[in-house]
């Protein structure tokens, strides 16, 4: 996988990092987004994957931005050369229950995790259909599949997502690009770290596991989907929960 470029959007938080690091490992040229190479300590955390074996390199980009994602694909490209591998991690929660959301929350989820996708997937699907080759893979959500409270913006961006993928799927499937996507349970993160202690208590109480998954256990299903040989796997959501929500 010397010559592949993996592009991981959000690849600097909880499960953004495991993937990098799990594709550094199988072979990939892997480079991940950052929105504030400040704020997010970026230099830090590259010197720290660094120290743990892993070259990673990143680009500055927020994914609700079309010109920037713009931007973003042509200095990846002049960088790092054409990107194979697409991983839509990046994601944001802004809970609360409609009847108390504002609009501004309503927009930032919509903005980040579902129009994220398609201002950073449109950069490169052109590429990729004219090389022949690609792997897309988009990190939704449980909560997409079941709905959750206080989460109709993020259930709603999620269930999106899994469109997204299937539609594209079909588009790619003559061009040997994949696109699919996996839907994590409650995986223990920045993100999950900051619902609510007691709500957060009952939730991991109710897994039939009785704990959250670990970023790594999304990764190795990314690297899995993402392989050369994976071509015949499209259009499909893979569901990562710990039985937590079983479904046929
Ligand atoms: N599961 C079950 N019950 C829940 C719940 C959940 N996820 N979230 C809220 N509730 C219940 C509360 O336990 C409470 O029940 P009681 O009235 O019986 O006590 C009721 O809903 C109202 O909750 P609050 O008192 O907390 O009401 P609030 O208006 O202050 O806050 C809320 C509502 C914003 C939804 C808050 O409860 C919250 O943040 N809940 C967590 C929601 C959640 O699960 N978010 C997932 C974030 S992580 C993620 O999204 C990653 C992923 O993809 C899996
Ligand atoms: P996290 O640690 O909070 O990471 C979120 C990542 O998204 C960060 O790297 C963040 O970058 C990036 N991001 C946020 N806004 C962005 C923007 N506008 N443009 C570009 N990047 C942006 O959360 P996580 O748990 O790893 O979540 C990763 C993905 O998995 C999300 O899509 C999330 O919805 C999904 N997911 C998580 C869980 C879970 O239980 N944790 C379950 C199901 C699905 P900065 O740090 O630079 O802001």
């Amino acid at each position: 996988m010397a010559n592949r470029v993996a592009l991981v959007t959000g690849g600097n938080g909880g499960i953004g990092t495991e993937i990098c690091k799990q594709l550094a490992a199988a072979g990939y040229r892997v480079v991940t987004t950052c929105v504030d190479p400040e704020k997010e300590k970026i230099k830090e955390w590259q010197a720290a994957r660094k120290a743990e074996g892993y070259d990673i390199g990143w680009v500055q980009c927020n994914v609700a931005d079309f010109d920037a994602c713009q931007a973003m694909a042509k200095q990846v490209e002049a960088e790092y050369g054409p990107v194979d591998v697409l991983v839509n991690c990046a994601g944001i929660t802004r809970d609360g229950f409609l009847h108390k959301m504002d609009k501004s929350n309503w927009d930032a989820v919509i903005g980040i995790n579902l129009t994220g996708a398609f201002n950073v997937t449109r950069q490169f699907i052109e590429g990729m259909r004219e090389r022949g080759f690609g792997r897309i893979v988009n990190i939704s959500s449980i909560n997409g599949q079941t709905g959750q409270f206080g989460q109709t913006n993020y259930s709603t961006a999620k269930a999106g997502i899994h469109g997204f993928t299937m539609a594209l799927a079909k588009e790619g499937a003559r061009k040997n690009i994949t696109a699919n996507s996996i839907a994590p349970g409650y995986i223990e993160t920045e993100m999950t770290a900051a619902i609510p202690e007691d709500v957060r208590q009952g939730i991991v109480n109710s897994l039939p596991g009785g704990r959250m998954g670990q970023p790594h256990d999304i990764a190795r299903v990314v690297v899995f989907l993402v392989a050369d040989d994976a071509d015949f796997i499209n259009g499909a959501m893979i569901p990562v929960n710990g039985a937590q929500f079983c479904s046929f």
